[in-house]
């Protein structure tokens, strides 16, 4: 049988994504042994640049993180020696022929299998991938492009976007990432949900008063203002990164663990959406402040950024699924930037106990002695169940207390980036982990009336000092559901 290899292009190599997760990721499954026994690593941009000056570059951001084995740096020498560097324009076929030579080169008459990662802005998608295709792609094996989001701003260019690439591709040959798929607890929900018993006959409006998915950060936009003002907190995480966690949350049983089957079920809960209202959404904007004698600037304050910039740097929303499982039961969304913490998570809070026999030794706020099962995606990995439990002693009081499984106490292996999974399944052809083009659609077509209402009535932000909790119309929104935040607990 004939041996094949994979090649792996990274387009926009200098950039910021390859350096801080594409390379390093591809170190790691390196040194993991997870990459084929023949493989080579194309770096592709602009600028020029000589191989040992892109193995200098690439070096600088590996690391030996997974344990310190003495071989790393070892490992490191062997993994970079098959990294290589090719200047050329993404519009010129010309380039992409010289790197379809250099690329050949490498395979040494091997199958050769093809993968571009196109790190670089999406107006610039469509050219690389009709060169690419034209003069570079695999004759005898596969060719598949990972395309990294913002796939479009709304329904129509997302549509077009889409349209433009399966000029050039099968849908099959296309990986859109979220790399919040690729996060350990992200890709767990469905071992949590489908393989315990205790959990999915809870798993609907029967048992469950309201979930909340949060998102928080504690830098703001400093360095990406040009490219964040243009897109805003929606379409940077809501529309992708916590909408994606929704749908697997949200999803009915699929009928295998097979890529569509999942994929079917994950748009089939998009298209129950019940259309999000304007009043259903709060937006924020962080402004500057001081604490302890350290000024942070407000989202405005970068000089990338228009000063009467409207664009939201925070935003919480409530979301409705028409469905048997869901009807009712509000889901809460909130991500911001230059909030107090970074974190994300989801939080169900289940219903009260029927006729609880104990509600008196609760004090007033029964609200507080309901479980809530909380995953904690980042940082410091965990799954919890808040429970009530009886105080040790003679009397009858109630204490809430969480059985915890916390992963860095239970497990002792690193937990791998995302980017890691992501990569891997991408050169093994596993597509569950990525975005269908009618999936996406969906998500546009949920965000896009709301975006365009925010705009054209220009609803400006409420404004949130650097480092708070964000705006209190969150809160407000929240208790209109009767739902209290679970942060604020
Ligand atoms: C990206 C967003 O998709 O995700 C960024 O564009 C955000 O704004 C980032 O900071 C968060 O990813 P992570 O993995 O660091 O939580």
């Amino acid at each position: 049988e004939q041996e094949s290899t994979v090649s792996i292009t990274v387009f926009g190599a200098s950039g910021d994504l390859a350096k801080k997760k594409i390379f390093p990721a591809l170190f790691a499954l390196y040194y993991e042994d997870c990459l084929p026994k023949h493989f080579t690593i194309f770096g592709y941009a602009r600028s020029k640049m000589t191989d040992a000056e892109l193995r200098t570059m690439v070096s600088k951001t590996l690391t030996c993180r997974i344990d310190k084995r003495e071989n790393c740096g070892q490992k490191m020498e062997q993994f970079l020696e098959r990294c290589f560097y090719h200047s050329g324009q993404y519009d010129l076929e010309e380039s992409l022929a010289e790197l379809d030579k250099k690329l050949k080169e490498q395979e040494a008459g091997r199958l050769s299998n093809r993968l571009f990662y196109l790190s670089i802005p999406p107006n610039i998608f469509i050219d690389v991938v009709k060169s690419a295709s034209k003069s570079a792609s695999s004759k005898n094996g596969w060719t598949r492009v990972i395309v990294e989001k913002p796939f479009g701003r709304d329904t129509e260019s997302s549509a077009a976007l889409t349209r433009g690439l399966k000029q050039y591709l099968e849908e099959d040959q296309i990986f859109r990432i979220d790399h919040y798929l690729g996060k350990e607890l992200v890709e767990n929900l469905s071992v949590l949900r489908f393989s315990n018993l205790v959990f999915e006959p809870l798993w609907s409006r029967q048992y469950i008063r309201n979930v909340q998915l949060t998102f928080s950060e504690d830098f703001g936009t400093e360095g990406r203002g040009g490219y964040f003002d243009n897109y805003g907190i929606i379409r940077d995480i809501m529309q992708n990164h916590l909408l994606q966690i929704f749908t697997l949350f949200a999803m009915e049983t699929p009928i295998s663990l097979d890529a569509e089957d999942i994929r079917n079920e994950k748009a089939k809960v998009l298209h129950s959406m019940k259309p999000l209202q304007l009043e259903d959404v709060v937006i924020g904007q962080y402004k500057s402040h001081t604490r302890n004698g350290i000024s942070y600037p407000g989202y405005t304050d970068d000089k990338t950024v228009p000063k009467n910039s409207l664009t939201p740097t925070f935003a919480a929303a409530a979301l409705f699924i028409d469905n048997a499982r869901w009807d009712g039961v509000p889901f809460l969304m909130k991500a911001g930037k230059a909030l107090h913490t970074k974190q994300a998570e989801i939080r169900v809070q289940f219903c009260h106990v029927p006729g609880n026999l104990y509600k008196r030794c609760f004090g007033t706020d029964i609200d507080l002695a309901t479980n809530e099962l909380i995953i904690r995606v980042q940082p410091d990995e965990a799954i919890y169940l808040k429970i009530n439990n009886k105080l040790p002693g003679l009397g009858m009081k109630l204490d809430r207390s969480n059985l915890n499984l916390l992963y860095s106490s239970r497990y002792s292996k690193e937990i791998p980036d995302a980017y890691e999974r992501l990569l891997l399944d991408a050169i093994e052809g596993e597509r569950r982990l990525f975005i269908r083009s009618d999936e996406l659609d969906a998500a546009w077509e949920l965000f896009t009336p709301l975006l365009k209402e925010l705009e054209e009535k220009k609803i400006a932000p409420e404004l949130y000092p650097y480092g708070s909790r964000g705006p209190v119309g969150a809160h407000y929104l929240a208790a209109k559901y009767n739902v209290r935040w679970g942060d604020v607990n």
